[in-house]
């Protein structure tokens, strides 16, 4: 063992203690953007480029730290209320993160999934986005889940009509209806049930984030501004899911 301190997620890797050990999927709400940049007199923007920066880092030391899925909220259906120059500008963020990163992710093994009504964007930004999930359909090393345009009670609305309207046409009985049946018609279908959910910036809300996905989460709030979020906090957070003993109701 090096001499790290006994916070670290090693401790948890190597399988010391009775702590949940490493998470398989780890969510985060990306936040507190704006005001990093605000408390530098810069423009929301500033933050915002800052936040793909510390997004790219993340992404690789979760790969690092063994952790298979990893789902970035980046753009809830909720933040269409925002003006409309602040849209634009984290809409070219998000086309030059592709061409900028792309290839380099498809290179680590990434596969990219989203999920959210990303439909929705311009038509170059959903090419782009097919594009990236095309590229990288066949990596297996880690999973990013990107959220755009996603809204929880949206999805978990999506699937109650596919399932209602199973069951008008004959096809699904209601009484057959469980909860994994709500799980295969999540856009999640097929994920590792979400370990930890991580939110930036002080706030302690899930803003319409992975509602039904976060029922047995282990929920980690941390101060840190997004933009400063990077590697140490990512293993703070996971160190601490480490040491957390879930119960699931059970004893
Ligand atoms: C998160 O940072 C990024 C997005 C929601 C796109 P914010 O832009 O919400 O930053 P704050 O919360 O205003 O500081
Ligand atoms: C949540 O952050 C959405 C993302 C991080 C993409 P917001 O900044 O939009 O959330 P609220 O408005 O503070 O709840
Ligand atoms: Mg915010």
């Amino acid at each position: 063992m090096t001499a790290e301190p006994a916070r670290s997620v090693d401790d948890a890797a190597a399988g010391t203690g009775s702590g949940a050990g490493v998470p398989r999927h780890v969510a985060i709400i990306m936040d507190g953007n704006g005001r990093w940049a605000q408390r530098r007199g810069l423009p929301r923007i500033a933050g915002h480029r800052k936040g793909i920066e510390a997004a790219r880092s993340v992404v690789k030391a979760a790969g690092a730290l063994g952790i298979e899925v990893l789902t970035l909220y980046a753009f809830s259906s909720e933040n269409w209320s925002r003006p409309a120059a602040e849209i634009a500008d984290l809409m070219d963020l998000l086309r030059r993160f592709i061409r900028k990163e792309l290839e380099a992710l498809a290179g680590e093994g990434i596969r990219i999934r989203v999920i959210g009504d990303y439909q929705a964007f311009e038509p170059d930004v959903v090419e782009l986005i097919d594009g990236a999930i095309a590229r990288t359909a066949d990596n297996s090393k880690a999973t990013l889940v990107v959220a755009l345009n996603y809204g929880s009670q949206s999805e978990i609305t999506q699937a109650m009509r596919a399932i209602a309207h199973d069951v008008a046409q004959g096809r699904a009985d209601a009484a057959d209806i469980t909860a994994s049946t709500i799980d295969s018609r999540l856009s999640t279908n097929g994920l590792p049930p979400l370990d930890l959910l991580i939110r930036t910036s002080g706030e302690c809300r899930l803003s319409n984030f992975l509602l039904w996905q976060a029922a047995y989460a282990e929920l980690y709030f941390t101060d840190t501004l997004w933009p400063d979020f990077d590697e140490q906090a990512l293993r703070d957070a996971v160190g601490d899911f480490a040491r957390r003993e879930r119960r699931y109701g059970g004893l």
